[in-house]
């Protein structure tokens, strides 16, 4: 690898599960680790891109040099990111968003004798194919107006390649970053990682390796995608 492949190159990062409150004392969430989005971000800026993360709640320390903010829910991610993603070379979006949110949190600690057994929830705002409609694939910067690559993640069990292909045509990303969850290769909470990297209609790209490994792969691959 040439060591300062993304020198000059600013990189924003959503990794990390998110957490949507029922009350004081529950959520909803899932078992995202963090670890791909985190490895993603140390990588780039040991590759010398100036590094934004909006991580959820996870158990793991900054990587040196990045810049970390910490958001709790999906509202909160999707302000964070959107808020930044004008003055970026990419967006890459790793994070495992709660898809829904309870319609009605509570401030307080709802008893248990006065909670219902039905949780009304409403949708989430989904950050990545947000990136997509503004800056993403079809759209045309005016002359020499920031555009980021916007990249996203497919975490599927089965159908894979297909999946991911269709998840980044309907959100509009110019890349998918696509792997298998469920089985003896899922990727969830694991330290390493089989990925495909899908750009446009190039053939699909595998990398395999502990997830220090693949994110510096995966970093390779796309600088060609940014030289711009
Ligand atoms: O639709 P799905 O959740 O499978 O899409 C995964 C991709 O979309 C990931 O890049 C994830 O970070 C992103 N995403 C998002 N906001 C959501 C849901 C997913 O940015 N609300």
């Amino acid at each position: 690898f040439s060591p300062q492949r993304l020198k000059g190159k600013r990189v924003l990062l959503s990794a990390g599960p998110t957490r949507e409150a029922i009350d004081a004392a529950r959520f909803l969430s899932n078992p995202s680790s963090g670890r791909m989005g985190y490895a993603l971000a140390a990588a780039a800026r040991q590759l010398g891109a100036e590094v934004t993360l909006v991580s959820g709640p996870t158990a793991l320390a900054t990587p040196y040099g990045v810049t970390r903010v910490d958001v709790v829910s999906a509202a909160q991610m999707h302000r964070e990111v959107m808020a930044r993603a004008a003055s970026v070379d990419v967006a890459m979006m790793v994070a495992a968003v709660a898809d829904w949110r309870p319609a009605h949190p509570s401030d307080k600690k709802v008893p248990k004798s006065q909670m219902a057994a039905t949780l009304e929830l409403e949708r989430n705002p989904d950050i990545l194919a947000d990136l997509g409609e503004r800056y993403g694939h079809g759209r045309q910067g005016d002359g020499d107006e920031r555009r980021p690559l916007v990249v996203g993640f497919a975490a599927e069990s089965h159908d894979v390649i297909e999946r991911a292909r269709s998840k980044c045509a309907r959100k509009g990303a110019h890349a998918i970053v696509a792997n298998r969850i469920g089985g003896p290769t899922s990727t969830f909470g694991a330290e390493s990682a089989t990925v495909h990297l899908l750009a446009g209609e190039d053939e699909p790209q595998t990398f395999s390796g502990t997830k220090t490994e693949v994110a510096r792969a995966l970093w390779e691959a796309l600088a060609g995608h940014l030289q711009r």
